[in-house]
């Protein structure tokens, strides 16, 4: 038994153990496969039980063991209280210690086995044992767990076929488990796999040797944990430091502290950082023990840099010939996790280490079916479903694959309006076309020059008699941008001012008639409106847009280019009922029979402006009070 008290927490525990080697595992299992009894036997065995425990386990009256007997299950049913206590708790962290080695143990509890108590234990394991009963033998949740488990990256799976002593511990029937597993888990890509044989009832083969199986010459579950070589797992290659947080004590000092989540790091080293890709070169690495010439993962550290430049908390720093991908659409795997099935109209928020921001799942490749591993098609993805999807983020981020790098290749998903995680989802290696061309064009912009013209703005102004400005129509499709906007313009033109009507139809039909309705298309179509429309300002007239740019970033970003000065939101509000009741374009029924994706308040979200400059309640106000209000704003700003 180890001689140190027992630990409280995860950091205490890592306090303790120093450097001696760590493995972390999780297990995995349906209800009454025998887990709580397995970590129970492993627990006393290995006489990681206190006394007091032991005596508290020993006084419950048990139905499930003979009398006299240690219910051994009962060692990990503290956790019941926790749970009773604190309904939301996913997993529990075990901590124990042998001669050998330490570890930490994410068992999760709960009767009902949603794959994401067992997902969020088994996301920072080393190791994995699943739990199969030798008389029911392989079940879908096995393979839905061995699935899930290979996914997130574990290499190392500990098949432990419990229950031998209900099968009069018969080799056949192992053989039989052992040929149905091997059966479908060859095309898991897990590198290690072993069987056990064990009764945690018993005691056989969990951390003793067991008589009663003399066909069995392998190691036990604990010899095997405690031999398990896990170091060549790490990622060393890819410098990946999140910052945490800027320590600045002093003027003259500034450090990045945060934890090293993979790769190495040395002083002297040339880095970047992202997303503003500025150089700089790595000046002194800090710990709390005093400084070091090289850090790697895990390790927590503080970076002091050469130069003074403008990183703040959550940039990424890499090292400038190592870059993850800035991705505008993410490949990526789905464990689904919410009652609540996955949604394509819905903006989600997206989490990981090297950046999070509001994203849409923008298209469903397929889903996998969990009996034969085989690829199938649908529309959407229910609780503990898995699937490959495409992330569009609202905003370039950076990923690696989760194959590559299990921290930075992983993400939760959240669902904005209950703050919950509603799925786990995994980077997949593979870079699209569109994406290689958007790379290329982002290249050139260093070799550009503006020129500037000698005729300037306030000149046209000054000819023209009024000031140009852009006002923004955003609402549905059917809300009445295009109807508003064709009167503003004839009354402000009747006025004697130069003005002009940019509507998303027309435009879409000639200089945007390359994209399609993605968030990503979307953003690209306001992207090139607002640049136009920033130079239809500049030449001297005011613009009406009647785009329905539904998404807040994008008209955000339309703001930016215009500039903020010269921008005018005009929130056209109708409700979805209304426009699909006009319908006057027929494209609401197409949308509704499935005929066009991505439609605007069926299949794809409109984010309502909050602080519109201008709010037209079309249900309130007729379209001669809606001009008048809108001609008003314009002769009163232009
Ligand atoms: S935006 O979202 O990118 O701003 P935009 O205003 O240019 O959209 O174009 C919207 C017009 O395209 C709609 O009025 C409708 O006539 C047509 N349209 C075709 N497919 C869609 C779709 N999937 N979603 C919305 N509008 C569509």
């Amino acid at each position: 038994m180890t001689t140190e008290k027992n630990p409280q927490n995860i950091d205490e525990f890592l306090d303790q153990i120093g450097e001696r080697t760590l493995l972390r595992f999780s297990t995995a299992g349906s209800v009454d496969d025998g887990k709580s009894t397995l970590i129970g036997r492993l627990l006393y065995d290995s006489k990681n039980v206190f006394e007091d425990t032991l005596a508290s386990v020993q006084n419950v009256k048990s139905t499930s063991v003979a009398k006299g007997e240690i219910d051994f299950s009962l060692f990990t049913d503290g956790l019941k209280a926790e749970r009773e206590q604190k309904i939301t708790i996913d997993v529990a962290y075990r901590y124990f210690s042998t001669a050998r080695r330490n570890f930490i143990l994410a068992d999760t509890p709960g009767h009902v086995q949603y794959t994401r108590n067992m997902a969020t234990g088994a996301s920072t394991a080393d190791a994995a044992i699943l739990l199969i009963d030798a008389k029911l033998g392989v079940t879908e949740q096995t393979r839905r767990h061995a699935f899930i488990l290979s996914l997130l990256g574990i290499k190392h799976f500990i098949v432990t076929i419990n229950k031998m002593d209900l099968v009069d511990y018969s080799q056949k029937r192992f053989d039989e488990i052992y040929n149905e597993f091997t059966g479908f888990s060859s095309r898991l890509q897990v590198p290690d796999i072993h069987f056990i044989p064990v009764s945690a009832l018993n005691g056989d083969n969990v951390v003793n040797h067991s008589d009663a199986m003399p066909w069995y010459n392998g190691s036990t579950v604990l010899a095997h944990l405690e031999n398990l070589y896990i170091k060549g797992d790490r990622n060393l290659i890819d410098f990946r430091f999140p910052i945490q947080y800027v320590n600045r004590p002093s003027h003259d000092f500034r450090g990045y502290a945060g934890q090293i989540v993979s790769g190495v790091v040395k002083v002297g080293d040339e880095i970047i950082a992202l997303p503003s890709l500025k150089p700089n070169k790595v000046k002194r690495i800090q710990t709390f023990d005093g400084d070091l010439e090289k850090a790697f993962a895990p390790q927590s550290v503080t970076l002091i840099l050469e130069n003074e430049i403008d990183v703040s908390r959550g940039d990424v720093l890499v090292h400038p010939n190592n870059v993850p991908k800035a991705a505008t659409d993410v490949e990526a795997m789905l464990v689904w996790m919410a009652e609540e099935s996955m949604d394509l109209s819905k903006t989600y928020y997206m989490k990981q280490l090297m950046g999070s921001g509001k994203c849409q799942i923008s298209k469903i490749r397929y889903e996998i079916d969990i009996n034969t591993y085989s690829k199938k098609d649908c529309s959407t993805l229910q609780i503990n479903g898995i699937g490959r999807v495409v992330l569009t983020p609202h905003h370039k981020v950076f990923v690696d694959s989760y194959k590559k790098n299990r921290k930075t290749g992983a993400f939760i998903i959240i669902d904005q309006l209950t703050n919950s995680t509603v799925a786990a989802g995994m980077v997949l290696d593979r870079t699209t076309v569109k994406q290689l061309e958007d790379d290329k064009l982002n290249d050139v912009s260093g070799n550009l020059f503006k020129s500037l013209s000698d005729i300037t703005y306030k000149e046209r102004c000054l000819r023209n008699k009024h000031k140009a400005k852009t006002y923004w129509m955003t609402g549905l499709s059917g809300s009445g941008k295009s109807t508003l906007s064709k009167e503003v313009e004839k009354r402000i033109f009747a006025e004697g001012m130069q003005v002009y009507r940019l509507d998303g139809d027309n435009v879409r039909l000639g200089l945007n008639s390359n994209l399609d309705f993605t968030a990503q298309s979307r953003k690209e179509n306001i992207r090139r409106v607002a640049e136009v429309a920033k130079l239809m300002n500049d030449a001297g007239l005011v613009v009406i847009t009647s785009f329905i740019s539904p998404f807040e970033d994008d008209r955000k970003m339309a703001k930016e280019i215009i500039g903020e000065e010269g921008f005018f939101e005009v929130f056209v509000n109708t409700s979805l009922e209304t426009c699909e009741q006009r319908d006057t374009k027929g494209l609401y029924k197409k949308a509704r029979a499935k005929e066009i994706p991505n439609f605007t308040g069926i299949s794809s979200p409109y984010e309502a402006p909050v602080d519109a400059d201008l709010h037209i309640s079309t249900d309130e106000l007729s379209v001669d009070d809606a001009v008048s209000q809108i001609v008003e704003h314009i002769l009163k700003s232009c």
